[in-house]
């Protein structure tokens, strides 16, 4: 077992996400942002803790499903803290998320937008499976143009076993 374990979001979080948010992104949002998502999307808000703190999260919204369109995943925000990166992290909460919004949402494909210079990021979806399926410009306040990068739903099986065992599940 990893020294990390996740949960669901819970509102004693904010504080804790909002100052992650703030450190890692650019993209900041308003409280009441954050407790928009938590309320509709529990099941894909999701918290890393490791030595008793808060260290990284992700937030998601599921997007269609009306008049028979298609239910997608979108992946709002994901950040771990610098102290706790590259030991697998952002992999489990992106695996719990993706799970969630395949079985708790129906959701058939998952996207997200990453800037084009954030070489981390693009390397953790495209080994989650994820192709870049466009790229907008300019999507960024300061003009930086962001991938548009998506997957199908649900997760292979190989994926859904590369966590098995390395943390206890939300
Ligand atoms: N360089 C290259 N590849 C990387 C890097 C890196 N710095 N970080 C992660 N990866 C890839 C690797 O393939 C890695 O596997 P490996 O360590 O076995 O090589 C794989 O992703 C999994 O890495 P994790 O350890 O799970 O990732 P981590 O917990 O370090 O978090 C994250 C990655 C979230 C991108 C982190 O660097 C971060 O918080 N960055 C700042 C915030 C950010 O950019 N968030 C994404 C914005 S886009 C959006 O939110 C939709
Ligand atoms: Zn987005």
């Amino acid at each position: 077992m990893s020294s990390f374990t996740l949960r669901r979001f819970t509102p004693e979080d904010l504080y804790h996400v909002i100052r992650i948010n703030r450190k890692c992104l650019p993209e900041n949002y308003s409280e009441s942002f954050f407790m928009q998502l938590y309320r509709s999307y529990p099941e894909s808000f999701l918290v890393a803790v490791e030595d008793d703190k808060i260290v990284g999260y992700i937030m998601c919204r599921v997007e269609g499903g009306f008049l028979g369109t298609e239910r997608r995943g979108h992946v709002i925000s994901i950040a771990v803290m610098p102290d706790y990166r590259r030991r697998g992290i952002a992999w489990a909460l992106m695996i719990e998320a993706l799970r969630a919004m395949y079985d708790v949402r129906s959701a058939k494909t998952c996207y997200l937008e990453v800037r084009v210079s954030n070489y981390a990021a693009i390397n953790l979806y495209r080994k989650l499976g994820f192709k870049i399926t466009r790229r907008i410009k300019g999507y960024y306040l300061d003009g930086e143009d962001a991938y548009v990068m998506e997957r199908p739903l649900p997760l292979e099986e190989e994926l859904l076993r590369s966590v098995e065992g390395v943390y206890q599940r939300p």
